[in-house]
């Protein structure tokens, strides 16, 4: 005969001396809870920034593993009580021996690396967070709610973000949008007349759009469509969008500067991976593909939105004082030591490294601004500059560096040498940034957010 006892194994769940034979495999792990003191913030066993514990601090072990004898007395309690006098128990529990060390163990990897994706994913928001408040302000301050949403009552708000990678960013920006217009109603007076929203979400075709419908917030207020293509041409009709918006996507180029692949030309860039303000020809082939860019994605734009429709655009970048190198550069450095040292062993070939760059800008603010006045489409309603929060590296970032260059750059580093090298690539980054924070020399800092937000001020 066989049944299903529903319960949890930490109480009873048998007649007394009913049993007589237990057996149990791989589930006395889990624990019956969390120990508390490892998500009290006042505790010095707080686990802050881990899913798991055992590379945590020696409070955080600890505390796990009283919870542990603790679940282990109740279930041997009960278990005592069910067992008919003379009965068998087997029980198999997954260990490590007394002298492996926890980081040697994969289980433990696999857990320390969803705990970074979860890190990622919060630290990520940086962007999004940091030019939360001026994006609100601006949109109460500049959305003329007659001339764009009252004049055609039945159209919806439309709004669309350019570049949104499969979320989580692209919801909380498109959040922020809505509350602001919702904002800018109730403070006029208008609430009762609010209209529907519409989001648009757009990126290349090659994105993940299913993982982006599926993790749609299931509480948000708005119709949403997926449109695939690039930004770098038009994807609405024509006075369609009242809202534009584009996060951390505009630094990737078209293409890379043809100039700097080229033997014969003076921007020919030997044996590096990506460009330094001290080689002009470089730096300046990378600035001019921006600006051609950054031009067509402008009167692209110009085309799709309504007039005095609105704009912001938030893109990685250096401020006009600072040079390349000394904020998002170091990483990129490291990288291209890697594939050189990759070189010298015979791992990669030389032809290899210099038919490859990264197809990415960090512009300045003055660049920025000369591109939007030069297409004069739009009038820059506000501009500025934010350092991202997560400004330094620390020890303790090294992986999510790695794991967060990698989910950047994999595609085009993968497409160009191949899955094994970027596999290897990527661990000899990790090793090298590893032994840079070692030896206290690692200072990677960020690229600084630069934000513009922009009005259309004229119909092509
Ligand atoms: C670093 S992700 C940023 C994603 C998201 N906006 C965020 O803040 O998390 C850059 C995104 O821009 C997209 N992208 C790059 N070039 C593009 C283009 N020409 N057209 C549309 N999307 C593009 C990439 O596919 C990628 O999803």
């Amino acid at each position: 005969m066989a049944v299903g006892v529903p319960g949890s194994f930490h109480s009873w769940l048998f007649p007394k001396e009913s049993i007589n034979f237990m057996h149990s495999s791989f589930a006395l792990r889990w624990l019956s809870k969390l120990p508390e003191e490892v998500t009290r913030e006042d505790s010095p066993a707080w686990n802050k920034g881990r899913v798991t514990c055992p590379l945590s601090s020696c409070q955080v072990v600890k505390a796990f593993a009283s919870q542990f004898l603790r679940d282990m007395e109740t279930f041997f309690r009960a278990r005592s009580v069910e067992l008919a006098a003379g009965g068998l128990m087997v029980v198999l529990i997954p260990c490590r021996t007394e002298r492996t060390h926890p980081s040697e163990s994969t289980s433990v990897h696999v857990l320390e690396c969803l705990g970074n994706i979860l890190m990622d994913m919060v630290k990520e928001r940086g962007f999004v967070d940091a030019t939360k408040e001026t994006m609100s302000e601006e949109i109460v301050e500049n959305l003329d709610i007659n001339q764009l949403l009252l004049s055609h009552p039945l159209i919806p708000c439309r709004v669309a973000d350019f570049g949104c990678s499969s979320g989580p960013n692209t919801f909380a920006a498109a959040q922020i949008v809505l509350e602001a217009v919702t904002v800018k109603f109730k403070s006029d007076g208008l609430i009762s007349q609010l209209p529907e929203f519409q989001v648009f979400f757009t990126d290349l075709v090659s994105n993940d759009f299913n993982t982006l419908f599926a993790s749609l917030p299931p509480e948000r207020q708005y119709y949403t469509a997926g449109v695939p293509g690039s930004f770098h041409s038009i994807l609405f009709p024509k006075h369609f969008l009242h809202f534009a918006y584009s996060y951390a996507a505009l630094n990737w180029l078209s293409e890379v500067p043809k100039q700097v692949l080229d033997k014969k030309s003076p921007a020919w860039n030997k044996g590096r991976i990506y460009y330094k303000s001290t080689q002009k020809e470089v730096s300046e082939a990378y600035s001019a593909q921006f600006a051609k860019d950054l031009m067509s994605f402008l009167n692209a734009r110009a085309q799709e939105l309504v007039r005095g429709g609105l704009m912001a655009l938030v893109i990685p970048g250096v401020p006009d004082i600072t040079s390349f190198e000394m904020t998002a550069g170091l990483k990129f450095e490291v990288l291209e030591n890697c594939l050189l040292d990759m070189v010298k062993i015979g791992l990669v070939s030389e032809e290899m490294v210099d038919s490859f760059n990264l197809p990415v800008y960090f512009p300045k603010p003055k660049e920025l601004e000369a591109v939007i006045k030069r297409n004069g489409c739009f009038s820059i309603e506000r501009m500025d500059t934010f350092s991202n929060p997560r400004k330094h590296a620390t020890i303790s970032d090294v992986k999510i560096f790695t794991s967060h260059l990698r989910a950047v750059f994999d595609g085009v580093i993968e497409k160009h040498f191949g899955s094994k090298v970027t596999n290897c690539l990527f661990e000899l980054f990790s090793k090298k940034l590893s032994e840079a924070a070692n030896s206290s020399s690692l200072d990677i800092q960020t690229p600084s957010a630069l934000f513009v937000f922009l009005k259309r001020v004229q119909l092509v």
